[in-house]
């Protein structure tokens, strides 16, 4: 099979695929993704066997869509596609300076959207080394992010804010614990971590969205630190759990 030929199934499957999204503002958010030059990206995580087939998306956000797709072994994995013209550019640039992995491209727009995927699948990757529970990373090109995907046959795994807990206690601890392994193992603040960034892989929680995280020499990952902790205090509280925040972060600080 050509080249040629290989790209026009390709076209194919993501056109048919396309048409069987009913829901008007479904199809309108990934249609924004699946510009040319996103369609090529794609592409080659598809010719590579990484990817075979897009299901559903499980998320539109501001700055990313997530899908679910398959994979050439009919197993399933999570695809995070950046937006590459997201309005919050300037918000983006300030995770990135300050981060020495990162060095000299935080003023050029595309570079460092496609930096920001980069740094997702490295943080993926630390994280994961250190054992704190993160979807495993898979693959990244340019700007997309090709993970685990956190769930079952019925379902991408809900949110915390959106699941009964059944032992909040034990649950608020086990996700300060890894905040503390993050920190001290990983070297690295998640940043922007909140109910919304936990996955309930049934009652284990699996941290997302480290695409901000930065390494602990960042100049703002003291506040990240302590801005992480209060969102979890709040969060918790309104599950019967009283957490000290300044205990806490003594004891993710190990000082
Ligand atoms: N690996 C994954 N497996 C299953 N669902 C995921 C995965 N990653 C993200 N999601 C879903 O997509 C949503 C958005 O992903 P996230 O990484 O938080 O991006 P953002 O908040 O920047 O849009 C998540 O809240 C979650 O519902
Ligand atoms: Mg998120």
């Amino acid at each position: 099979m050509t080249r040629a030929d290989k790209y026009h199934i390709f076209e194919r499957k993501i056109d048919s695929w396309r048409e069987r999204r009913k829901d008007a503002d479904d199809r309108k958010s990934c249609d924004s993704v699946f510009d040319k030059q996103n369609l090529l990206r794609i592409y080659k995580l598809f010719s590579d066997g990484v990817i075979d087939q897009f299901e559903f998306p499980i998320s539109t956000g501001k700055e990313g869509v997530v899908f679910s797709v398959t994979t050439p072994d009919k197993s399933r994995v999570a695809v995070k596609i950046y937006r590459t013209s997201t309005s919050s550019f300037r918000d983006m640039a300030k995770y990135v300076q300050g981060d020495p992995r990162f060095k000299g491209i935080t003023t050029n727009r595309r570079k460092l959207i496609l930096a920001w995927a980069a740094k997702e699948y490295r943080n993926l990757q630390r994280l994961q080394d250190v054992g704190v529970r993160v979807p495993k990373p898979i693959a990244h090109h340019q700007n997309i992010v090709v993970m685990e995907y956190i769930g079952t046959d019925e379902g991408p795994a809900p949110e915390m804010r959106e699941v009964s807990i059944e032992d909040p206690d034990s649950l608020s601890r086990e996700i300060l614990d890894f905040t503390k392994l993050a920190y001290q193992k990983a070297e690295l603040v998640h940043g922007d971590l909140s109910e919304y960034n936990i996955l309930m892989l049934g009652q284990k929680p699996v941290i997302i969205d480290v695409g901000q995280t930065v390494l602990l020499g960042h100049p703002m990952a003291e506040e990240f630190l302590v801005r992480d902790v209060m969102n979890l205090a709040r969060f918790f509280k309104r599950r019967g759990i009283a957490i000290d925040v300044e205990k806490e972060l003594k004891e993710i600080r190990g000082r």
